[in-house]
């Protein structure tokens, strides 16, 4: 069985502040896009797990850890055979490996028979990761709590965009870290989003995109302060951070507009994607 693991970009990330349980609560819009990873997932004598990349091969990897506890909560021994060809970079932002994860869980679910409703699915999944609930739903959505509460988004429009990072690689854990040391300002774009959404204002919309990481990540790694700089030059309606970073996207009116800011990047050594919003 053949599956996409799409990557995801957040389009608005506002943190709420610290909780007891060490998470931050957010509230974010995050969205599937293009830019994937392909698996295969097959029946075997026992769980193997294979990568295009090597160093991704090992217990620790995320489609392992899923594939191990799906066979557990349905009490069954893990037989099957999982090889995962990587294309989005990681750590990066765009959700790679939740993505993956997410894919192992529905793959596995439709081998077996379906013994786990969705909901079951998305609780196993909130175990695994907060971004996993949104990687399994696929569809843009406004994600609370520590990211596992969803609430689907219709009427996205399928932006053109490009997204890029360059050779710097930022941790998840040292963001947040960082973000609670920085004491910034709290953001709200997600209201604005969701709001300019609602009113089918794709221009406020764009306008609303942001990311409360951005000032620690432009620290961190400045290579994604000046990537944004690059992408509005190109003339990206807006640029912002993904995730905690360090990768990037800017917003483009056409194809074409998408496609000419790409090339110039990878020109300059980036890796960079046009893509496309997936809406629903
Ligand atoms: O849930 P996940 O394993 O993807 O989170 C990785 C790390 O990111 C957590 O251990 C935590 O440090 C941080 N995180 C957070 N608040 C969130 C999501 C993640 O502090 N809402």
């Amino acid at each position: 069985m053949k599956i996409k693991a799409n990557a995801k970009i957040n389009l608005t990330l506002d943190i709420l502040g610290l909780r007891s349980d060490g998470y931050h609560g957010l509230k974010s819009v995050m969205a599937p896009i293009t830019l994937c990873d392909s698996l295969d997932i097959e029946e075997s004598d026992s769980l193997i797990f294979d990568c295009n990349l090597p160093e991704l091969c090992g217990e620790d990897n995320l489609c392992v850890r899923a594939a191990r506890l799906f066979y557990k909560q349905i009490e069954k021994e893990p037989r099957v055979r999982i090889y995962l060809e990587k294309k989005i970079p990681f750590p990066a932002g765009l959700g790679g490996g939740s993505s993956d994860a997410a894919a192992v869980l529905k793959g596995l679910n439709k081998l077996n028979g379906s013994p786990l409703s969705e909901s079951a699915l998305l609780e196993l999944a909130a175990s695994l990761g907060s971004d996993i609930p949104f990687c399994l739903l696929g569809k843009p959505a406004l994600c609370q709590g520590r990211g596992e509460l969803l609430t689907e988004l219709c009427g996205l429009p399928s932006l053109n965009i490009v997204v890029a990072i360059g050779s710097g690689r930022l941790s998840t854990v040292a963001v947040y870290r960082e973000y609670d040391a920085a004491r910034l300002k709290a953001r709200s774009d997600s209201k604005a989003f969701v709001a300019a959404l609602n009113r089918g204002d794709t221009a406020e919309l764009i306008k609303a995109m942001g990311n409360a990481f951005e000032p620690v990540a432009d620290i961190l790694c400045p290579e994604t302060k000046l990537i944004r700089e690059k992408l509005a030059e190109l003339g990206a309606l807006n640029a912002r951070l993904s995730g905690s970073g360090p990768s990037v996207f800017g917003v483009f009116e056409s194809e074409e507009k998408a496609a000419n800011a790409a090339r110039q990047l990878q020109n300059m050594g980036y890796f960079a994607m046009e893509c496309v919003i997936i809406s629903e």
